[in-house]
């Protein structure tokens, strides 16, 4: 018999993930893992960053444009949110849209959804909230009942997916609505790069602590043991794919337990952890028609630093 004691720990789904993430000449970890609660939290602060504009240009272009928006969208239509909530943005939206037929949350977390969920039915007492939990990047259904779809995918998530995922992804959304329905996109704009790195490298040091606090997070949840003080926030412009990259690097050669194996950093090795894609109209315009979407309208702020994209399935 062996003894229980020499049996390896098994390695999870997120650790292999990880483990493979390191094993690569460039390093890379997941973005997924920034939310947890304190990573939430981080990301609300730095939200409200004087360096951070995208998501106070967002709202500001959605309060210029809703009414307009709202009536090209007509009444009761169902807005279906990939992703649980983006706060103000989908209450604003919510609170312009003509009678909305109901709302379909989508979240991997069932947890997070229906507190979502419950929050929002508090405010919106008329409103039939109806929560998906579901990874909403797999193939899914939506609740019978929902038609023509007004997806709504803001704060340029998009710019987390590679370029040729961006275009999976979007052709994936057009057939939500089985060949109907109508895509809101916010996606941030090409723009200086002193604007671009700026709005990643706060002098606050919130960006800073956004990105170490996935290797807190990582070891609680996968038993890493990642020293955050052996580690320093990068943020650079990549002209080559046209995206922020956000790194951590290595302050000196050290070992790292991840999950029982043990992975080597060099110093000054960097670990990859978040890119963020920017396009210009132009260049969602063209993906938007390879996935099978037309664009109806794009609306932006005066600098053209973010745009909000209305697009319409063909
Ligand atoms: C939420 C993915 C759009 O890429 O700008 C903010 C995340 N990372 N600062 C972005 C983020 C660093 C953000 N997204």
């Amino acid at each position: 018999m062996t003894s229980a004691k020499h049996q390896p720990l098994p390695t999870s789904p997120m650790q292999s993930e990880l483990i493979a993430g390191l094993s690569r000449d460039r390093k890379h970890l997941p973005s997924k893992y920034f939310y947890d609660a304190r990573g939430a939290a981080l990301f609300e602060r730095i939200c409200e960053l004087p360096e951070y504009y995208p998501t106070r240009t967002e709202i500001a272009i959605l309060r210029a444009h809703l009414p307009t928006l709202s009536a090209q969208l007509g009444p009761q239509r169902w807005l279906v949110e990939p992703g649980s909530g983006s706060g103000l943005k989908t209450r604003l939206l919510l609170e312009a849209l003509d009678q909305p037929a109901g709302y379909v949350p989508i979240d991997i977390s069932a947890a997070q959804l229906h507190s979502y969920a419950q929050e929002l039915r508090a405010d919106f007492p008329q409103l039939n909230v109806r929560p998906l939990s579901a990874d909403f990047t797999a193939d899914l259904r939506l609740p019978p009942g929902v038609e023509r779809p007004v997806i709504w995918f803001p704060g340029s998530t998009l710019g987390n997916f590679s370029r040729p995922d961006a275009q999976a992804f979007l052709r994936r959304l057009s057939r939500w609505g089985g060949g109907a329905g109508e895509l809101l996109l916010g996606v941030d704009l090409i723009k200086p790069v002193e604007v671009l790195e700026a709005a990643y490298n706060d002098p606050a040091g919130v960006t800073a602590s956004f990105n170490l606090n996935l290797l807190r997070h990582l070891n609680r949840e996968a038993g890493c043991d990642f020293d955050l003080s052996q580690f320093r926030h990068q943020a650079l412009w990549n002209p080559e794919i046209g995206a922020i990259q956000m790194f951590l690097i290595s302050q000196r050669e050290q070992q790292v337990q991840v999950a029982g194996q043990s992975v080597r950093l060099a110093r000054d090795e960097a670990i990859c952890t978040e890119y963020s894609h920017k396009y210009t109209t132009d260049q969602v315009a063209q993906m938007g028609q390879a996935a099978g979407w037309s664009l109806r309208a794009v609306y932006t702020d005066p600098k053209r630093w973010f745009g909000v994209f209305h697009l319409e399935c063909v």
